[in-house]
């Protein structure tokens, strides 16, 4: 289940009273027979690598034959459904997140919970997050001029019932009880990145570097989950129960919606059936998904002059360092993407695309208000109700 705000949509600020409580259809993130189709699988780490990385220089675009048709319906799919045709309108996917951090991700933790949490939980939680990115992640390292060797994924806040629930030194964050109008504990909208796409944080208590740009939503008793550009809600048992796992599947799907990434209940590309954002196919992060994912950088950082532009910031890399030779040991790769222009037999992938208009676009304006940016834009074929 994925939603994702529309540009130029301040969505909360609608949250109105009229807003329901989010209803889905029984084939989605939230309903646990999707998932319960998967029992956890756990793999030796030496078989999670190699695959993913770029066996040779590359820029643009060059997956393997046999998913390029599959991988264009996805993309031709987006272009027609995000945002009423208007996927390169919306400016706040994961994407748009780390070319403003030069490659970083603050998180702030949403307790929905009244049970307490230890120093050594925050600290795990802060471990699976960062594990469970860097899968996706590796897919880009290296690819396609994508900027960075290595985004951290930084915990800096938690927002909770009581402050009392947080046992040992919470120095190194920031500790949050406000609520939202839903009565669910809320890290400062001032600080939180959906609430201030321009990255204005100037009325962030603790200074723009504790903003956050995405929340990790943990709710008591919540099957499936949800994810965005805001971030990710998935079930407190299930991520404490998945915690130290290889693959936190639910989580791994809910950090692929932030990245823009579909969710497949109402259509399969050709002969593709095992993915991760295909829901309860797979406990790990596939080929195709992390093409997916690759398609998503060599689109939107063509579309928004990303290709050219060369950050600089501490996690960036030097336009003159080349790129080093494919590596079959795991670890960040070092060195940077090629700066070479995309090869002539790059396959194009369409940019335009007609926009359809929608029944369901009024509908995205329609929230909940314990969102931090309820909207929906991906309405499925079938018309199917994103969370809102
Ligand atoms: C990112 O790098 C650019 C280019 O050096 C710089 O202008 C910008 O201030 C940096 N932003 C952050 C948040 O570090
Ligand atoms: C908490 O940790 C910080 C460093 O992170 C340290 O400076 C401070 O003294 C600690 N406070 C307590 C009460 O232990």
């Amino acid at each position: 289940m994925r939603f994702i705000a529309t540009a130029g949509l301040v969505a909360f600020a609608a949250s109105t009273a009229t807003a329901s409580t989010p209803s889905t259809s029984s084939s989605s993130d939230l309903d646990p027979s999707v998932w319960e189709k998967l029992a956890p699988v756990s793999r030796p780490s030496y078989l999670s690598h190699a695959r993913n990385r770029p066996v040779k220089r590359q820029s643009g675009w060059n997956p393997p034959s046999e998913l390029a048709t599959p991988l264009k319906e996805v993309w031709d799919h987006c272009l027609k459904t995000y945002s009423d045709g208007s996927l390169f309108g919306f400016k706040n996917y994961g994407w748009d997140q780390i070319m403003a951090t030069n490659g970083s991700i603050n998180m702030c933790v949403r307790w929905d919970s009244s049970s307490s949490v230890t120093a050594a939980l925050r600290t795990q939680i802060v471990t699976a997050l960062n594990e469970q990115y860097q899968k996706w992640f590796e897919w880009l390292y290296g690819y396609d001029n994508f900027p960075f060797s290595k985004i951290s994924v930084n915990v800096v806040g938690w927002a909770v019932r009581d402050t009392g629930l947080l046992g040992g030194n919470t120095s190194d964050i920031d500790v949050y009880t406000n609520t939202d109008s839903g009565g669910v504990p809320e890290c400062a909208p001032a600080c939180g990145r959906s609430f201030h796409q321009d990255g204005d944080y100037s009325s962030c208590p603790n200074g723009a570097d504790r903003h956050y740009d995405q929340s990790l939503w943990l709710t008591d008793g919540l099957n499936g989950g949800f994810g965005g550009d805001w971030g990710q809600q998935v079930g407190k048992e299930y991520l404490l129960g998945a915690l130290g796992s290889e693959n936190i599947h639910i989580l791994l799907h809910e950090m692929g919606h932030t990245f823009g990434l579909d969710d497949f209940y109402d259509w399969t590309p050709t002969g593709v059936s095992n993915f991760i954002m295909l829901a309860g196919s797979s406990t790990e992060i596939t080929e195709f998904d992390g093409w997916m994912l690759r398609n998503w950088w060599y689109e939107l950082s063509r579309n928004r002059g990303w290709q050219t532009s060369s950050s600089s910031g501490s996690n960036s890399l030097s336009s003159t360092t080349s790129l080093a030779p494919a590596a079959t040991t795991s670890g960040p790769q070092q060195g940077t993407a090629v700066v070479s222009p995309p090869a002539a037999s790059v396959t194009e992938i369409p940019q335009q695309t007609t926009p359809v208009t929608s029944s369901a676009a009024a509908s995205s304006t329609s929230s909940a208000p314990q969102r931090d940016i309820p909207v929906g834009v991906c309405k499925g074929r079938q018309g199917k109700k994103r969370r809102a």
